[in-house]
């Protein structure tokens, strides 16, 4: 997560209702736009399920309190709103509650087909189709349950298990690969970059090799994993994931295959 950002968060008013800018329903609607072929043909159909059981609005900023009527629903799940960053230790236990903490800004243009930082676009659009979903919801949920049992020197290690998988996980599905994950779904670029191109490893779901693998947040990935079946997700739900932690610090990180970062002349 970055130290800093240039973005605001939105506040809720009294009963839970954020007021959006008309350019930004517009940046939404058009962020819908740009998606919606992409994940018709890239998304798999785990993710299209919850996109259509939602019935996500199409044209301007959709109320977390609304999703989450929805998602209590379905899943017990529900959407808060939070300032744009927020610390791991917060994150896992909203997780381990069935929140779900949601960045409540909407990207500028200049930020159109990536931003490093999470905002509604990707929280609402990326992430609550799968959290309607018991299964993948589950998932969530054991990742936050296992954080809030975890030290703060295992936040960083157990993360990537959620960054590989709910948010940019890959599956196999009828024989082709399609995106699960949330960053993925809200991104116009890596969308396809991560199903189509040449460039990214594309590796075999494994929970150590996954709790070992570094990532950066503000690039495309260097490398996916694929889920043969989404069960072999599940299944590492019901794992002692701090056990994994420490037999994956013990083996220590797999080499990074980023280039090295570009740092501003001083
Ligand atoms: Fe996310």
């Amino acid at each position: 997560m970055s130290k800093s950002t240039k973005y605001v968060a939105k506040v809720a008013d009294a009963r839970g209702h954020i007021a959006y800018t008309p350019e930004e329903d517009v940046v939404w609607a058009d962020l819908y736009a740009a998606q919606e072929e992409n994940v018709q043909r890239y998304m798999a159909q785990d993710y299209l399920d919850g996109l259509a059981r939602l019935d996500v609005p199409k044209t301007s900023v959709p109320s977390c309190a609304a999703i989450s009527e929805r998602l209590l629903d379905l899943t017990g799940w529900r959407v808060q709103p939070v300032p744009a960053l927020i610390g791991f230790k917060t994150f896992f236990s909203m997780l381990a509650d069935r929140v779900f903490p949601a960045a409540s800004f909407i990207r500028s243009r200049e930020d159109f087909d990536y931003i490093e930082e999470p905002d509604i676009f990707h929280e609402i659009f990326g992430h609550t189709p799968l959290l309607s979903d018991p299964r993948f919801a589950a998932f969530s949920q054991a990742i936050g349950k296992a954080g809030v049992k975890a030290g703060a020197k295992d936040y960083s290690w157990l993360i990537r298990l959620y960054w590989f998988s709910i948010e940019f996980g890959l599956r196999r599905q009828n024989g082709q690969i399609k995106a699960l994950g949330s960053g993925l779904a809200s991104s116009p670029t890596e969308l396809v970059y991560a199903v189509e191109s040449d460039i990214p490893d594309r590796d075999p779901f494994d929970v150590l090799t996954i709790l070992r693998t570094p990532y950066r947040i503000d690039m495309h990935q260097m490398g996916y994993f694929v889920l043969n079946s989404p069960e072999d997700l599940f299944e590492a739900a019901d794992r002692d994931l701090l056990a994994d932690v420490r037999q994956a610090q013990a083996l220590g990180l797999l080499p990074n295959k980023f280039p090295e970062k570009v740092t501003a002349a001083e």
